[in-house]
């Protein structure tokens, strides 16, 4: 092909792939399948750099440092928001609504108060040209660069009449997984993390070089449109609007509806307050505007705040308090993790009573002592955490955490491996707390699944010496259950029914109960699929065992040194007595392909490699670039390179375009 014609498709399916992973979050293809079209398209800019442009996905980063930011007039002000909390303040932004517009009752346009920062687009011709912050709402700074390397925010407007000039306005944030990451990598190079993800945003956008920028994954949501001359935007509702925005691919507010009157406000400050925690983002409230565009003129502003726009905030996810002790808890894998005691605060909906601290080395970092004033976070994932000290507030007599030389609960000693952050009790399965735990993960609802056996009675049925390992649990009879506190006879009845209907299981679900170190879910459904019956997994050697997809030498060993001890293999032969295991199902919400490699090779004739890609990834299979031993099957086209050699040489199995489109077919109607 021309490469003038494949450069500009490689940009297309680029950015169409961004759109897919930023936007949608349902990528297609592989991240290696990704970055090959990104270094095809670089190639080929590299040896024509005559067919290089400006809205290419390879300068979204490049740019050279800047000293300092250039400022940027906004042509129309970036206001700000006035706050309600509460339902009686939002009644009465309702009530000036209605008053100052004459009408009966109004329609909104809401949408997710992002916990970011404002930020504006400006498109020309549909070619991005300039971002800038918010700044004092007249004149920001120039983030042009810095914007350029968001993956989720369109370079060219994808559409045929561009607007002669579009301004987007919306919040720049970053997402708690990518966040949680970046602390993760910040930490791994002994760098200071960040407090928050909005911190962590401000902070990659305020960065003067633009490849700083590119690798702090930011994401950007649009919420209102700026400065415009375009003929064919709708000027009737804020709705419309955002449609109009969104066919252009440009990330519009998620979970944004229109709404009636003060009832429909509130049902949707719930909705949106119950998947709070659940979403991918921070937010911090929610935004309600009046739909009507005519309505919001005739509204108008006071001082720099809209008359036709509130913010309805949630209450805080952090908040201050005191920490009154540290304990530690031991774990099921024996692993001492030091908790604050603080004083009860409510956050974010809740009251806090105790802040895990993680390890050791995470008490150091944060330096928190009993008795020291805290911000505590209550974060997406609900275990509520200690964010930062408040040194200015550190009593004299704050006192440091030592970590105990002997378990709290059997008094055995504690061991801290070398290049591990975690101190263990060494007692392993005789330490009740780890027994506790032990059993409370087998019979948890991904592992065994035996309904109503909680916390309070696994601590009840240890420490009547009932149960010491997870077989003992099927030797309980409902009549000796309803002995225990709180216990009557129907839920004795029902937790001897559970116990007997967990009795038919799959190996995966057992495998993963047995609380292997190393081994989760994942790991022990590939296992199970691996060996399919227990005795063989059991009986596996270490190098059997590095058979299995995605199972390293570390994974290995752990579940070799597992089987290898008698006092386990003891308690997982007198479970196989109780159990019967059913054929492993294929995995749940998982292609036919799942788990399965290819390699491609050579030109096929009938269709793309992105479209034999696209079709191997959307049924589960994975496309790697190198062949190996594991590789399942090397895909051979017309004059195949290296691959093909290498392929027949390890035995790998090897398909032609038709087997492949048999082997796809056969999978997709299946
Ligand atoms: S509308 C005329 N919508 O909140 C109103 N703002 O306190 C202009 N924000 O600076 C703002 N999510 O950074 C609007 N869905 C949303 C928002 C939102 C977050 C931020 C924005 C603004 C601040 C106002």
């Amino acid at each position: 092909m021309d490469p003038r014609a494949r450069a500009q498709e490689l940009r297309k399916l680029i950015e169409h792939h961004n759109y897919l992973y930023y936007v949608n979050d349902q990528p297609v293809i592989s991240d290696a399948e990704y970055d090959r079209l990104f270094r095809e398209l670089s190639e080929i800019e590299r040896a024509f750099p005559e067919f290089k442009s400006a809205d290419s996905p390879t300068q979204r980063v490049g740019a050279a440092p800047l000293d300092a930011f250039d400022a940027v007039r906004h042509e129309l002000p970036m206001l700000s928001l006035n706050n309600a909390f509460d339902e009686v303040d939002v009644e009465g932004f309702d009530r000036r609504v209605r008053e100052g517009l004459g009408i009966e009752e109004v329609e909104y346009a809401v949408e997710p108060k992002f916990d970011g920062l404002a930020v504006s687009l400006r498109y020309e011709g549909g070619l991005f040209v300039q971002g800038a912050t918010r700044g004092d709402g007249s004149q920001g700074e120039n983030v042009t660069a810095n914007l350029r390397t968001v993956r989720s925010i369109p370079l060219r407007l994808s559409a045929h009449h561009a607007p002669a000039v579009l301004e987007v306005r919306g919040e720049v944030l970053m997402f708690k997984e990518d966040f949680a990451a970046l602390n993760r990598q910040q930490q791994a190079i002994g760098e200071k993390v960040f407090v928050n993800p909005r911190n962590a945003a401000a902070g990659a956008l305020r960065q003067l070089d633009p490849k700083i920028t590119a690798t702090r994954p930011l994401r950007f949501f649009a919420y209102a449109v700026g400065a415009a001359d375009a003929p064919d935007l709708p000027l009737e509702t804020h709705s419309a609007q955002m449609d109009y925005l969104a066919q252009f691919t440009v990330p519009v507010a998620p979970g944004r509806a229109v709404v009636r009157a003060v009832r429909g406000l509130m049902e949707y400050y719930r909705q949106i307050g119950s998947k709070r925690a659940a979403l991918p983002y921070d937010i911090d409230g929610v935004v309600y505007k009046v739909n009507d565009l005519a309505h919001q003129k005739r509204l108008g502003f006071v001082s720099r705040a809209p008359r036709f726009a509130v913010a309805h905030k949630y209450p805080a996810e952090e908040a201050t308090t005191r920490v009154l002790d540290i304990t530690v808890q031991v774990g099921r894998t024996g692993a001492l993790t030091p908790v604050a005691r603080l004083d009860p605060v409510f956050v974010g909906g809740v009251t806090v009573t105790n802040a895990t601290l993680h390890n050791e080395d995470e008490v150091r970092r944060k330096d928190v002592r009993i008795g020291d004033r805290v911000i505590v976070r209550r974060a997406g994932d609900v275990i509520p955490e200690v964010a930062r000290v408040l040194l200015e507030h550190r009593p004299p007599d704050a006192r440091e955490f030592v970590m105990p030389t002997r378990c709290p609960v059997c008094d055995s000693p504690v061991e801290r491996a070398e290049q591990e952050a975690v101190s263990r009790c060494t007692a392993g399965l005789t330490c009740p707390a780890q027994r506790k735990q032990a059993i409370l993960h087998f019979a948890s609802r991904r592992a065994m699944d035996i309904e109503g056996l909680g916390e309070k009675l696994v601590e009840q049925l240890v420490d009547k010496g009932w149960v010491q390992t997870p077989a003992d649990l099927y030797q309980l009879g409902a009549e000796q259950l309803t002995a225990l506190d709180r216990m009557g006879e129907k839920s004795a009845a029902n937790l001897a029914e559970a116990l007997a209907k967990s009795k038919r299981t799959n190996l995966a679900r057992f495998v993963h109960g047995l609380g292997i170190r190393n081994v989760g879910e994942s790991t022990a459904h590939d296992l199970a699929v691996h060996f399919v019956t227990l005795e063989s997994l059991v009986g596996a050697s270490e190098d059997e065992l590095l058979r299995v997809p995605d199972v390293g030498p570390v994974v290995a060993r752990s579940i070799a040194e597992f089987f290898s001890a008698a006092s386990n293999r003891a308690v997982v032969d007198a479970l196989a007595c109780h159990l019967s295991f059913e054929a492993m199902a294929p995995r749940m919400q998982s292609g036919a392909l799942e788990g399965k490699s290819f390699v491609l090779t050579g030109t096929l004739a009938g269709l793309s490699r992105e479209e034999a890609s696209m079709r191997i990834q959307a049924l589960g299979g994975k496309v790697v670039s190198s062949v190996s031993k594991k590789t399942h099957y090397v895909v051979v086209g017309a004059d195949p390179g290296s691959k093909y050699t290498k392929a027949q040489a390890l035995g790998v199995p090897i398909l032609n375009e038709e087997q492949l489109l048999q082997l796809l077919q056969k999978n997709q109607t299946g």
